[in-house]
């Protein structure tokens, strides 16, 4: 099977990745030259753990390569897969398809032989059909089938929910189209990853009511968070005997400081949108939305409550700032929020995150950045762990102590117990864990 994967962005180049290591040859387009030259070298332009040694061994071995010609990658290819960014339009939040239309036009006068197209962006229900319509206008002798096949990687994990997925989703209405989808796909049919073949409009539906629902899992919890430090319960037990309830699961009951990223605050404001075009609301995801955003602000209450209430002149040292460990990524991170509402107070903002350093400095403002946490904790009244990476649950307490100012620790993501805190002279704050519990 030849693929051509169309976007190299995060989406593009794991999937193109992923499938040459399944033994396909794939050749991955992107019209950015600059990323394109990079790649070829070997160089990722994004951080994703173990894709650098993925895209080697397969360019090595013959199977995946880079280019900026988008025509003779679609004309040697069976398969097309379209992965170009939908990002929120400016304005009214819906997904901005203007990518995805662009990429529909330009694959359609190059498609050579029965083609696949395959739409992994994350797309709003409807928009197979425009694309197969774009095509068919400006290439009316092509012969191709429009599929929908959502991704459902999550950053920092991708490689492993590529080839181990919980599911296969692909939207179709053709045999031709289902037996190259079968082919491609091959490598994890017989691992038994179950593939289910739905109609193309359910597909896209599918891809947003799985984000929609996992953003509404978190929203609970978060709520359940403060509800138990309002009554003094304990909401990691309240998640953990909820969770053994397999009807309920125990993922995403982790609760924390509000989720951010690419895709569940893009995702389920697109889902608003359309619910609303289609007059038939979703208003538990219209809640989920707004009580997720005021979250990420009050956070900074906490922060200050944590110092006696006031944080004008206060400096606060920020640990993590990606929207979650193992990537590089700052979208909509709860960090940004956090540390805004923070200075509006007045406070001054120190920061360290083990790779989101570089996109950080770029969307903040009068904020000193450090390379670790003891030098940031250097003169602080808080340490506050806004996302929880590997390197911040072995933190030496009794160093910290030594340069702070006060040893107060706010922990966002609950990742110590209050025990091992207090012992060391820190007054300790979490999410949801009242103190006589701990
Ligand atoms: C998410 C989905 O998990 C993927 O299945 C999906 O493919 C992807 O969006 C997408 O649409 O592309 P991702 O955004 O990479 O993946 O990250 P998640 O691991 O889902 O975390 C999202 C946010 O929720 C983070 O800010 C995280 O800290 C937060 N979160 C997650 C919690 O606060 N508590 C939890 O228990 C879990």
């Amino acid at each position: 099977m030849i693929i051509a994967v169309i976007g190299s962005g995060y989406v593009g180049l794991v999937s193109g990745t992923c499938f040459a290591d399944f033994g396909h040859e794939v050749i991955c387009v992107d019209k950015a030259e600059d990323k394109i030259e990079k790649l070829k070298n070997g160089q990722i332009p994004i951080y994703e753990p173990g894709l650098e040694e993925l895209v080697a061994g397969n360019m090595k071995a013959g199977r995946l390569s880079f280019t900026t010609e988008l025509s003779d990658a679609v004309r040697k290819a069976n398969v097309i897969f379209i992965a170009v960014g939908t990002p929120s339009r400016r304005g009214d939040g819906h997904a901005d398809l203007s990518y995805v239309y662009a990429a529909a036009e330009e694959i359609a006068t190059s498609l050579n032989g029965f083609s696949v197209v395959v739409t992994k962006s994350t797309v709003p229900v409807g928009t197979g059909d425009e694309v197969e319509r774009i095509i068919r206008e400006t290439n009316p002798n092509a012969d191709f089938e429009v599929v929908s096949n959502p991704e459902f990687l999550r950053e920092g994990a991708a490689i492993n929910d590529f080839k181990r997925p919980d599911r296969i989703v692909v939207g179709l209405s053709h045999e031709r189209a289902k037996s190259v989808m079968t082919e491609v796909y091959r490598p994890l049919y017989l691992n038994q990853s179950p593939i289910l073949f739905t109609s193309r409009r359910t597909s896209e539906l599918i891809k947003y009511a799985g984000n929609a629902f996992l953003a509404m899992k978190i929203t609970f919890i978060n709520e359940l968070a403060d509800l138990s430090e309002a009554v003094g319960a304990d909401v990691q037990d309240v998640a953990r005997g909820i969770g053994l309830d397999n009807r309920i699961g125990s993922k995403f009951l982790n609760a924390g400081p509000g989720y951010g990223g690419s895709c569940f605050p893009k995702d389920t404001l697109a889902l608003v949108k359309t619910a609303q075009d289609h007059s038939s609301p979703v208003r538990l995801i219209e809640t989920t939305c707004s009580v997720n955003d005021q979250r990420k602000r009050s956070m900074s209450r906490k922060v200050a409550a944590a110092i006696g209430g006031d944080v004008r002149g206060k400096k606060i040292a920020m640990l993590g700032l990606t929207f979650k460990p193992n990537t590089d990524d700052m979208r909509d991170s709860p960090a940004l929020s956090i540390i805004q509402a923070l200075q509006d107070k007045g406070a001054d903002i120190h920061a360290y995150d083990p790779e989101g350093m570089d996109s950080a400095m770029e969307l903040l403002e009068d904020v000193t950045f450090g390379s670790n946490a003891y030098e940031i904790a250097k003169g602080a009244h808080a340490l506050v762990i806004v996302t929880e990476w590997d390197a911040f649950r072995v933190l030496d307490f009794s160093r910290l102590k030594d340069k702070m100012v006060t040893p107060v620790l706010v922990d966002l993501r609950n990742i110590y117990g209050k025990d091992e805190v207090v012992k060391h002279g820190f007054s300790y704050t979490c999410i949801g864990r009242p103190d006589e519990e701990l």
